[in-house]
């Protein structure tokens, strides 16, 4: 069966299945949680709330083995330099003990560095706080997990400064004592704008203790010597780990110095426990891949361009911010892998809030609005701490308002309901088409025991490959990002024109307009 072939099955699936309401699907089939769900361990995706069945499913299952997912994931395994634009193996698997490959054997002597590193620091207890300053894969990642892990923190205070905007590092460093605070550079390259702006400054608030509260990670070893910090106060890592795949190395220091070293290797083993998962599970029952697979038919089936990620987990509140990088950085491309433009629309735009404030918000348009956005929702069954009936409202409004996506309420069962209830006719006539719901939202559910550090790495190293998949099916490089150069270039050249060192001789109108503009205010 040729792609194109494939392609065009996923089409018809898609054409056949479009016109035929959830409601139906599941008055249908009785059985479509059981058909159209897949667990490991206590880890289970529902997504028999698509608007998918088992034949859509055959598929797109087909779809993936025409792509060779497996073939395109053995090899990055196997560590052939799977980012071929710069012609680095992708690896990250091997921090956790996930793959085993060539060029990966010091990652253990390098965790048990920095994890004894962390360890000495927790005991000593000369640092009541310390402040992580990074941007982009070097923030998300440590700062989604350390706020993930709330109840096992029992290390200093962990702050994150990322933004050029001076006034996060100057909210961050109020009310801190330079003496009690230990800063970490984290920048994989350690050449950001971003970051080594703010650890210019941060150096000059640390003053006479700058030289003994300073560490970096980084594998550019030569630039943090440059900047100041020695090689023995700078932890390593790799050209083959990515920055958004990067809070399994070094780069998870401040996560291992908020919740501990014993934390740490679980949040590692959990992620260890998908790899093994996403490298030999048959691709039907495969997670990561059947996430993907229903991703791909909402965005390329039924052209859906946004998702929205909604974890009812107050501690996943930054969550959809790193997924965020995770795939709109790795697969928000338009050139493949060989060079050619990409015919089909690639990664959709992710974006969510925690549940239940999301509801109070932006669920109206989800519910009522003219566009089909589909959702993610993420629950674990048990809260980390009881405390009376919170985590049953939670649970259940989770539940019900994927209920509420998929099969709506009609204007007659609205009417209906209303009149029971006493209202007048009149009332009725006038109210019941905006106070009915559509339904035929499509949502897929993911659940889990608890969020504790196990289930968190098993979590993230989900939607990692989950972005894999994806990029293997559309055929693109998912890491590489050079998509985010141009503006950096740019800001290169506005900033002494702005500052008023350079003529604006060249420039477009409009940013001309507004730099002069700027620069009149600033006076
Ligand atoms: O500008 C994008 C990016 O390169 C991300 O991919 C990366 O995570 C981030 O910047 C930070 O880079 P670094 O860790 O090298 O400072």
């Amino acid at each position: 069966m040729t792609l194109e072939c494939t392609w065009r099955r996923v089409t018809n699936e898609a054409a056949r299945l479009t016109p035929i309401h959830l409601r139906q699907l599941f008055a249908d089939n009785a059985n479509r949680f059981v058909d159209l769900s897949a667990t490991l361990d206590d880890l289970t995706i529902d997504f028999s709330k698509e608007k998918l069945d088992a034949d859509a499913l055959e598929v797109l299952v087909d779809l993936a083995r025409v792509t060779e997912v497996e073939v395109k994931r053995d090899a990055m395994f196997r560590g052939e330099p799977w980012n071929l634009t710069e012609q680095r193996p992708v690896l990250h698997m091997a921090l956790r003990g996930g793959a085993v490959a060539p060029g990966t054997d010091d990652v253990f002597g390098v965790l048990d560095r920095f994890l004894g590193y962390a360890e000495q620091i927790r005991l000593d207890n000369q640092f009541e706080d310390v402040i992580n300053i990074g941007i982009g894969g070097s923030d998300l990642g440590p700062a989604m997990v350390t706020r993930a892990l709330r109840p096992d923190h029992d290390g200093p205070r962990v702050h994150f400064v990322s933004n050029v905007d001076g006034a996060h590092l100057a909210d961050t460093l109020k009310g801190l004592d330079p003496a009690r605070t230990l800063i970490i550079v984290a920048s994989k390259t350690f050449t950001t704008l971003e970051t080594m702006t703010n650890a210019h400054s941060a150096r000059a608030w640390l003053d006479r203790h700058a030289e003994s509260n300073m560490v970096a990670v980084s594998t550019n070893i030569d630039a943090c010597a440059n900047f100041g910090i020695p090689e023995d106060r700078v932890f390593g890592f790799w050209d083959w780990v990515g920055g958004r795949y990067s809070l399994w190395s070094a780069i998870g220091l401040p996560i291992a110095l908020a919740v501990g070293a014993v934390k740490f290797r679980e949040l590692l083993a959990g992620a260890k426990t998908m790899d093994n998962h996403f490298r030999t599970a048959p691709p039907s029952e495969n997670l990561p891949i059947l996430l993907a697979l229903v991703g791909i038919w909402r965005r390329n089936a039924m052209g859906c361009q946004t998702v929205a990620l909604i974890p009812y987990d107050q501690r996943l509140e930054r969550f959809p911010a790193y997924v965020q990088q995770l795939d709109m950085e790795s697969n928000g491309k338009g050139i493949g892998r060989t060079g050619d433009f990409i015919a089909l629309s690639t990664s959709p735009v992710v974006w969510g809030e925690p549940g239940t404030n999301a509801q109070h918000s932006f669920f109206q348009l989800l519910h009522q609005g003219t566009d089909t956005i589909p959702v993610d929702f993420i629950v674990a069954a048990q809260p980390r701490e009881e405390q009376g009936n919170h985590h049953l409202h939670l649970l259940s409004n989770c539940l019900a308002q994927s209920q509420a996506l998929a099969f709506g309420k009609t204007e007659g069962e609205v009417s209906a309901e209303m009149a029971a209830e006493g209202w007048s006719q009149d009332d009725i006539n006038r109210l019941a088409r905006h106070r009915s719901f559509p339904g035929d939202r499509p949502s897929t559910t993911i659940i889990h025991r608890q969020l504790d550090a196990f289930a968190l790495g098993r979590l993230i190293a989900l939607f990692e490959h989950k972005v894999f998949v994806q990029g293997a099916i559309w055929d693109l490089n998912s890491f590489d990002q050079w998509g985010v150069e141009l503006g950096k270039q740019l800001a290169n050249v506005l900033s002494p024109i702005i500052a008023g060192c350079a003529t604006a001789d060249g420039l477009d109108g409009s940013s001309a307009g507004l730099v002069a503009r700027l620069r009149q205010l600033a006076k």
